[in-house]
């Protein structure tokens, strides 16, 4: 079976309108395990500024607050923004949270600005992988963190449970992860209590210089 490409569901329109309101709140449960998971991998300290790239409504942002640290959660989708900023003011996690309606095509952050960047549920969105990982390089720090998770599919799902990535196309990712310049690439599976994840994480480089 000839595998689809990571970013397989890059032509999802349900994030936007009132759909996307009904998908936000479906997102505000069932994901701390996520958000737990990329904190621990982050291991953040005090000095970090953190990008959450398709934050939806918010959950791994707020989570990531409570330790003191620098936040800005991006995403294209009005309704999730809105989502989050009333979460966030409702739940008061602390920390220093900005949001920002972007895509990770076009983040809208300067130069080196981030020490950690991840994705949760939201590569296999990404309309242009390529402009996406260009803007992840762009926005990190030289060996800043970048966190790519998606839930693990199978080949073949549909629907819902094909949201995600299968095991190829998770190492698809890393590949491009290296292509980009990205060192220490790594894909690891990850056994959650309600579902199983696949991460792909890899370090911006340290310098350009012999390359
Ligand atoms: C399944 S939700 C995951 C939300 C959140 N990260 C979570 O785990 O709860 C996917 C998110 O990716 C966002 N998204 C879609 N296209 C995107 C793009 N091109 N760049 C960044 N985020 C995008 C959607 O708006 C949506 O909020």
């Amino acid at each position: 079976m000839t595998e689809l490409a990571p970013n397989h569901h890059a032509d999802y329109r349900q994030f936007s309108g009132v759909f996307g309101y009904v998908a936000g709140l479906t997102m505000i449960i069932g994901r701390g395990a996520d958000a737990r998971l990329v904190t621990r991998i982050a291991d953040l300290d005090e000095g970090d500024h953190v990008l959450d790239i398709g934050c939806g409504p918010g959950t791994a942002v707020r989570l990531a607050a409570r330790d003191g640290v620098r936040l800005t959660g991006v995403d294209p989708a009005e309704p999730m923004l809105r989502l989050a900023r009333l979460l966030t003011r409702l739940r008061r996690p602390g920390g220093r949270i900005e949001w920002v309606c972007a895509g990770a095509e076009d983040l809208k952050l300067p130069d080196e600005s981030v020490t950690v960047c991840w994705s949760l549920a939201s590569v296999h969105h990404w309309p242009d992988l390529d402009g996406g990982l260009s803007e992840v390089h762009r926005v990190l720090t030289p060996g800043g963190l970048f966190v790519a998770l998606e839930k693990r599919t199978e080949p073949g799902a549909k629907g819902n449970a094909s949201h995600g990535w299968t095991g190829q196309q998770a190492e698809a990712f890393g590949a491009m992860l290296t292509d980009h310049g990205f060192e220490e690439v790594e894909v690891a599976d990850h056994d959650l209590a309600r579902r199983r994840v696949v991460v792909v994480t890899g370090r911006r480089e340290l310098s350009r210089s012999g390359r």
